[in-house]
Parts: structure tokens; C-alpha cells; sequence
């Protein structure tokens, strides 16, 4: 962290979970986070992958942990939040809800099981968390949830009609979660990135 960031912006010993940082956008928004002082706990499915992103993190002198879990699986969110709770004493100020995914096929194409699996772990999985996540981020009295949404939710694209829809779902909570938990001093926004070069892109190029 240069000086001049460190004078301007500090997160010391804010708590943040950011979902899905071992690759892309997530792995960016972990190591910014933990730059800035912030103590951070990260979730994915590949172990190996998640311990080893740990391992580099720590070697940095950033204070990261992580936790394997599958966001599609509800139980494996709750026990997700029990572990983050457990971790920050109850507080959260930052929710990150990055991990997503899609399958680029014409609508006439898509099965229910691609609907079910695009919704479940764009949308399903950053509403339940968001649910989970509100006692902890109204507890710390300076609650924050950042939505990694895409320009692909405001404007139509090819071949992605479920993914657009799971993102256009997520503004549209946004708004409305702001609106309900301004109350709690929890401030809710989304950030819509266009094209960025992450795995998600590389395989969907395949
Ligand atoms: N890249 C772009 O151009 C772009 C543009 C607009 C919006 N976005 C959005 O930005 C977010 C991040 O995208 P990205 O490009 O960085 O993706 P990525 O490179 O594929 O990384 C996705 C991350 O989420 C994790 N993840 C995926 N499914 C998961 C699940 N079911 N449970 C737990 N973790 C899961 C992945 O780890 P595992 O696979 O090991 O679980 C990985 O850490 C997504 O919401 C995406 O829609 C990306």
C-alpha cells in the first residue's frame, strides 16, 4: 500500500466477506480490500486453489481466511455466515457478493437445470446471504454489500439471456434493499463491470 492511499483511505479493522476470491474479480477485490487494512474472508469450491490463494495472501502480510463452500447449496451458506460470525464477533462491515457464473447458449437452448444453476449461484445465493449477512452488517453500525452485477443486466446481449436476467434481478434488489436498510445504516450498491480477462471470460471463449 503506497503512503499516499494510506494517508487518504484506510479499512483497518473493518471485516469483510467477499465471495468467490480465488480467481478474477473476486481475487482483485480480496487483495485491494486487505491492502486497506481490511480482515477478509473468502469462499470457493476448490479447496486446493482456495489454500494456496491463502498461503499467498498471507505471505503478503494481508489478513485473509477461506472457507470451501458451495453457494448453490443453502446449508452450505448458513454455515458459511456461522463462520464468519464466529470469525468478526458478530460484526460485518463489508459483504462482497461476487461469485457467478453463466452458460453462453441461445434461450431456445437452455435447459432447466442451466436456469436453475445460473440463478441459484448469481442470484438465489447473493439475496440468501444478503438475508444472512443483515444482522452481522447491522451490528457493526457501518454495514456495506457491493453486488458484482454486469452491464449485461441493463442492456441485451447475445446468448446469455439467463445470465442477464439473474443480473438485471440484482440491480433491481439493490435498489430495494438500500431503500429497507438505510435504516440499519447499511448501504447497498452494485457495480456493473463491462468485459474484463478473468477465467469466467477465457472459458466462455472456449
Ligand atoms: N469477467 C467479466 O467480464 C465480468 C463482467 C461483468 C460481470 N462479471 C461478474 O463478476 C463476478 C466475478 O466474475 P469473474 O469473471 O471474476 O469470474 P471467475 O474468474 O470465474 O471467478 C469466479 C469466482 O467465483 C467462485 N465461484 C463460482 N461459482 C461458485 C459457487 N457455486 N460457490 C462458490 N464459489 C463459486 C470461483 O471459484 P470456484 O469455481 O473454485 O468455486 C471463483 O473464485 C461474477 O458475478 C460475474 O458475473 C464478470
Amino acid at each position: 500500500m503506497s503512503d499516499c492511499r494510506g494517508q487518504r483511505w484506510s479499512l483497518k479493522d473493518m471485516t469483510a466477506l467477499v465471495t468467490g476470491g480465488t480467481k478474477g474479480i473476486g481475487y482483485a477485490v480480496v487483495k485491494e480490500l486487505a491492502a486497506f487494512g481490511a480482515i477478509v474472508h473468502t469462499c470457493s469450491r476448490n479447496e486446493a486453489e482456495l489454500n494456496q490463494r491463502v498461503q499467498e495472501w498471507k505471505s503478503m502480510g494481508l489478513k485473509v481466511s477461506g472457507s470451501v463452500c458451495d453457494l448453490k447449496v443453502r446449508a452450505q451458506r448458513e454455515k458459511l455466515m456461522e463462520t464468519v460470525s464466529s470469525l468478526f464477533d458478530g460484526k460485518l462491515n463489508i459483504l462482497v457478493n461476487n461469485a457467478g457464473m453463466s452458460i453462453p447458449k441461445e434461450a431456445t437452448e437452455f435447459t432447466m437445470e442451466d436456469f436453475s444453476t445460473i440463478m441459484t449461484t448469481n442470484f438465489e445465493s447473493a439475496y440468501h446471504l444478503s438475508q444472512l449477512a443483515h444482522p452481522l452488517l447491522k451490528a457493526s453500525g457501518n454495514g456495506n454489500i457491493v453486488f458484482i452485477s454486469s452491464v449485461a443486466g441493463v442492456i441485451a446481449l447475445p446468448m446469455c439471456s439467463i445470465y442477464a436476467s439473474s443480473k438485471g434481478a440484482m440491480n433491481e434488489l439493490t435498489k430495494n434493499l438500500a431503500c429497507e436498510w438505510a435504516k440499519d445504516k447499511i448501504r447497498v450498491n452494485s457495480v456493473a463491470p463491462w468485459i474484463i480477462r478473468t477465467p469466467l471470460v477465457d472459458n466462455l471463449e472456449v
